[in-house]
């Protein structure tokens, strides 16, 4: 295949050993400094311009878009994904990873552990928030930090609020989040590609330091994970978009608590400490994926008027409960289930055999007419009944 690896390091660790690893393997490899490229969306075709020529052909790309471009970072990777070129982060996934606020908002949805976290605006709100996520000693983040740098252990409630105030003055956004104190100092970092764990490591910390953080003194040792821990780090990285990914997390009294999801994670730690070839598992992903480049499904499916994609929850009083899904009717009312989730199982394109339970959610591509009437309002009712304990709670 031919790779471009996007990156303004092409001396970095990472990137050597990702180019090293791709010209081991016999494919065609460049590095190019993401900042050099040019958009250009004045043809019939999305195209882009490398150092004032037109680009070549690519078959993949590796983004390594570091934290300061990221907003042109990712223009640059949307359009080769509009240009059909495979990327194994899409500028989606890159761009929700970067800010630890969305990407807690969208691994909450779906059953991965988090911190316990709050985001509050009000000074009036900044207190019962502290409150909420379990009083001090409490963690106070930037939304966009990065090695260790806008995390601060705050010790006092009064302490906190007079950070969060400062901060907040300043026109910084901040997270509120619990202190895991039995994973003080010490987190896991486990090195996903595609859909599975290719190393993990665990960092520790310097002297009384509770960042774990290589950049700020903390030791690497390899760890061969719980698949529990396995788990939640590969879905955490497919939730956000992400194929490559540094999933950190840290080790709760009752198993992994997810903190961050890298979309540039470095190799040079993890490398060293586990003496694994993570570049060339990356590369190898790669150039298997090559032929299935991204598709966004929801703005090629919706461009047709009147369809769309919509979850239809099977719940207990409904007749659907018991048949299979030939019998379910939903073939001849022009809906077709793309996936069905039954607790954390997934099972994709589902067959005709299949008998629905209740509960199971069906992912549907179909006449927006005929799935209106079969999307209950249960899910509505259902978030407010589990907020309830939290708001009595505090
Ligand atoms: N809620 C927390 N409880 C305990 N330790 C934490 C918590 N959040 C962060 N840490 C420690 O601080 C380090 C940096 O936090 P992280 O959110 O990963 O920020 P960064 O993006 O700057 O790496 C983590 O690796 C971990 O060691
Ligand atoms: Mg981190």
């Amino acid at each position: 295949m031919k790779l471009a690896v996007l990156s303004r390091a092409p001396q970095a660790y990472s990137t050597q050993r990702l180019r090293a690893a791709a010209l081991q393997r016999g494919h065609h490899v460049k590095v190019l400094n993401t900042l050099k490229f040019a958009i250009d969306l004045t043809a019939d075709e999305p195209d882009l311009h490398f150092r004032g020529k037109p680009l070549s052909d690519y078959d993949a790309i590796l983004p390594r878009i570091g934290s300061s471009i990221t907003y042109f970072g990712t223009a640059v990777v949307r359009q080769f994904e509009q240009m059909d070129v495979y990327t194994p982060n899409t500028a989606n996934g890159i761009s929700s990873a970067r800010d630890k606020l969305r990407a807690s908002q969208i691994l909450s949805r779906h059953n991965i552990a988090m911190p316990a976290t709050a985001f509050v605006r009000n000074r009036a709100d900044v207190r019962p928030a502290i409150e909420r996520v379990g009083g001090a000693p409490v963690v106070i983040k930037l939304l966009e930090g990065t090695q260790g740098i806008g995390v601060i252990l705050a010790p006092q409630v009064k302490v906190a609020e007079a950070i969060i105030e400062t901060l907040h003055s300043t026109k910084q956004n901040v997270l509120i989040q619990k202190f895991i104190s039995e994973s003080r100092g010490r987190d896991i970092r486990a090195l996903v590609v595609g859909d599975r764990v290719v190393a993990a490591m665990r960092r520790v910390a310097a002297g009384d330091e509770f960042r774990s953080n290589v950049h700020r003194g903390g030791s690497v040792e390899a760890v061969q994970l719980d698949p529990v821990y396995e788990q939640a780090a590969v879905r955490s990285a497919q939730i956000m978009g992400l194929r490559v990914a540094g999933v950190d997390m840290l080790e709760g009294d009752d198993g992994p608590l997810v903190m961050e999801v890298n979309s540039s994670p470095g190799l040079q730690g993890i490398e060293q400490a586990t003496k694994l070839d993570v570049a060339g598992a990356i590369i190898d992903y790669i150039a298997n994926q090559v032929a299935f480049p991204e598709i966004d499904v929801r703005q090629r499916l919706t461009v047709s008027t009147g369809y769309g994609v919509a979850e239809l929850l099977v719940h207990n009083a409904a007749e659907l409960v018991g048949k299979t899904l030939g019998e379910s009717g939903l073939w001849e009312r022009d809906i077709t289930v793309l996936t069905l989730h039954r607790g954390v199982s997934v099972i994709p394109n589902p067959r005709k055999h299949v008998v629905l339970e209740a509960d199971d959610r069906l992912l549907c591509f179909g006449k927006l007419d005929e799935m209106r009437s079969m999307i209950p309002e249960r899910r509505r009712r259902r978030a407010k009944v589990r907020r309830l304990p939290k708001e009595a709670l505090s």
